[in-house]
């Protein structure tokens, strides 16, 4: 098993070094939990708000309009003047052109959002740009995924390029690739941004975790889309 994984040549999607009955969860959208947050967000999506119109009112039907945008997150935004992830870019627009208050970062409310938002791009291949006004901030996330960090004093390549296909602490280390994410993991019992997930790697090296929204998780994830360059979108995913 191990030697096949390790001859593979091209990215791997997250779901494929989970156990049988994690990737049944996932391939069945009645079983995967994390179609709760989808629906939940879909709903959110229709409904409007107390201070401004539902985000269908603007954007229409997302199936039409939302289908391939996640797929282009992390991605320079001229009206909020940085790399923003697509959470971000919701956020923005939640608070910009519903005029409503802000969320706390993995809150359910943001969570549901980008759940639905994302599952529009089932199916198709990541495709982020790096240049241009996004150049430095995917320069800052490559630099940070090989840097070593923690009392473990690994980086995010020791894990996810060398050893993918071991086994650690249980879990089959991946390659780390953000195709699935939002995702819903059995262990927390809860659907979950990627930001958490990279802050649960931080932890697992026994690193200082920077806050949520923190401009080195963004960079990290624009990196991360970069390398997944064409895997296609599988959110929602489910982890163990
Ligand atoms: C000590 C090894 C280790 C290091 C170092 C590490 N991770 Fe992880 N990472 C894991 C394990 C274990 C998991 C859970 C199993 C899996 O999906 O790989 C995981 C999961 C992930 C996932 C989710 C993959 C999926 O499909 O669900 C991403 C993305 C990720 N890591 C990125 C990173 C980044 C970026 C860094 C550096 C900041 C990093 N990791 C550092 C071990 C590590
Ligand atoms: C009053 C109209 C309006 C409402 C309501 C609205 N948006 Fe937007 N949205 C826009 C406009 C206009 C843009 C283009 C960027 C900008 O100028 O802010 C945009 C941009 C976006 C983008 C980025 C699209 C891309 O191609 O990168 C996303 C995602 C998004 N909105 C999601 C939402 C969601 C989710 C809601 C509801 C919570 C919502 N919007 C509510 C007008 C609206």
């Amino acid at each position: 098993m191990i030697a096949v994984l390790f001859f593979a040549a091209s990215a791997m999607a997250g779901v494929e070094f989970q156990s049988a009955d994690v990737r049944a969860l996932q391939a069945d959208d009645f079983a995967n939990p994390g179609m709760l947050w989808v629906t939940k967000g879909e709903r959110a999506w229709r409904e409007p708000v107390a201070t401004g119109a539902a985000c269908q009112s603007c954007h229409g039907e997302a199936s039409k309009s939302m289908k391939g945008v996640a797929a282009a997150y992390p991605k320079f935004d001229a009206t909020i003047g940085r790399v923003v992830n697509l959470d971000e870019r919701i956020e923005a627009c939640r608070r910009v052109n519903q005029k409503a208050p802000a969320l706390p970062a993995e809150s359910e409310e943001r969570l549901v959002l980008s759940a639905f938002v994302a599952h529009q791009s089932r199916g198709l291949p990541i495709q982020v740009s790096i240049d241009g006004l996004a150049k430095a901030t995917f320069d800052r996330g490559a630099a940070l995924y090989f840097t070593r960090a923690g009392q473990l004093n690994l980086a995010c390549t020791h894990c996810h390029d060398r050893a993918w296909g071991k086994t650690l602490l249980n879990e089959t280390i991946s390659q780390g690739q953000p195709e699935g994410w939002p995702a819903y993991r059995l262990e927390w019992q809860s659907l979950a941004s990627l930001q958490r997930r990279l802050r649960a790697c931080f932890y697992g090296v026994r690193a200082e975790q920077p806050p949520f929204g923190d401009p080195d998780l963004v960079a990290l994830e624009l990196y991360l889309a970069h390398r997944a360059k064409g895997l296609p979108m599988s959110v929602p995913g489910v982890r163990r």
